[in-house]
């Protein structure tokens, strides 16, 4: 018998720790749940919490050797996916030209690349009713200048987990991507080592419970996006509607 898993990158903090807290408490179901991201002790500490279950894989995913392990691994246990989800991601706060080199490059290899690999590497072991969630973000929704390369990574992610969506359908397999605001996360003690984040996104920070709760709604119900809170869907209509430059006039006035 093939064993029943969720993957879950991008687990030992923030979104992805709530997400594997939420599927460990409710999602009878697994076999197991694989936990991945670099600091293994918190990956370990999760089996003390959230039960054997948890399978800890410490894994750097912008070291392209790490891919290697994750497809090995899946090769040798040949398991049935039924949950993946992206969560390891990381932005820095500034502007493009002041930014170093490697923050930007680790960004991209993070945001896009790894997400992208992984998803790859996963898919074929996926079957009907299993499901993809990827963190996107709603900096997706409009470029930001001093966040510019973090819109463009979640850019990438929204219009990929769009299209594979679509081409997923048929074989049962839905994609469903999470465009939350600003979340009360650990995300930000590495987004403003040289910035602090412009003071409004203070007053939308959301809950992570709330968004991780509204995610596995959303996905189970076959959405293609996610949108925590009445001011993100908001954002979402307007970016749809006024010519982004506009927009990011009317941003660079704050
Ligand atoms: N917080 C927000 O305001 C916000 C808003 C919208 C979208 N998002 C997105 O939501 C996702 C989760 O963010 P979060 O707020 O939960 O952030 P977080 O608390 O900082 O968690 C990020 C996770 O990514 C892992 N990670 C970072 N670099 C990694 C690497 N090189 N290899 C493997 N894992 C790595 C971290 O684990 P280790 O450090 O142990 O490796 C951690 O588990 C991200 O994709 C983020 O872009 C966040």
């Amino acid at each position: 018998m093939r064993k029943v898993i969720a993957i879950i990158t991008g687990a030992s903090s923030g979104m992805g720790r709530e997400f594997v807290r939420v599927i460990a408490t409710k999602y009878s179901f697994l076999d197991e749940i694989w936990v991945i991201a670099r600091r293994i002790e918190r990956l370990d500490s999760m089996r003390g919490t959230f039960g054997d279950k948890i399978v800890p894989i410490a894994l750097d995913l912008t070291n392209s050797s790490s891919m290697k392990v994750l497809a090995s691994k899946l090769h040798e246990e040949r398991p049935n996916v039924k949950i993946l989800i992206n969560s390891a991601g990381m932005g820095i706060i500034g502007r493009f030209d002041e930014t170093p080199e490697n923050e930007i490059s680790d960004m991209v290899t993070l945001n896009v690349n790894a997400l992208t690999s992984v998803t790859r590497n996963v898919i074929p072991y996926m079957s009907k009713g299993s499901y993809i969630i990827n963190m996107a973000s709603s900096a997706a929704f409009l470029p930001q200048p001093k966040f510019a390369v973090y819109a463009a990574s979640k850019s990438y992610v929204l219009s990929l987990s769009r299209a594979l969506r679509s081409e997923l359908a048929p074989k049962g397999i839905y994609v469903t991507a999470v465009a939350p605001g600003p979340v009360k996360t650990e995300f930000f003690g590495n987004a403003e080592k040289h910035h602090k984040i412009a003071f409004y996104k203070k007053f939308v920070m959301a809950d992570p419970r709330r968004v991780v709760s509204l995610a596995l709604k959303d996905a189970k119900l076959h959405s293609d996006i996610s949108v925590y809170s009445v001011t993100m869907k908001l954002m979402m209509i307007l970016t749809k509607v006024f010519p982004h430059k506009l927009l990011i006039d009317i941003m660079n006035l704050f």
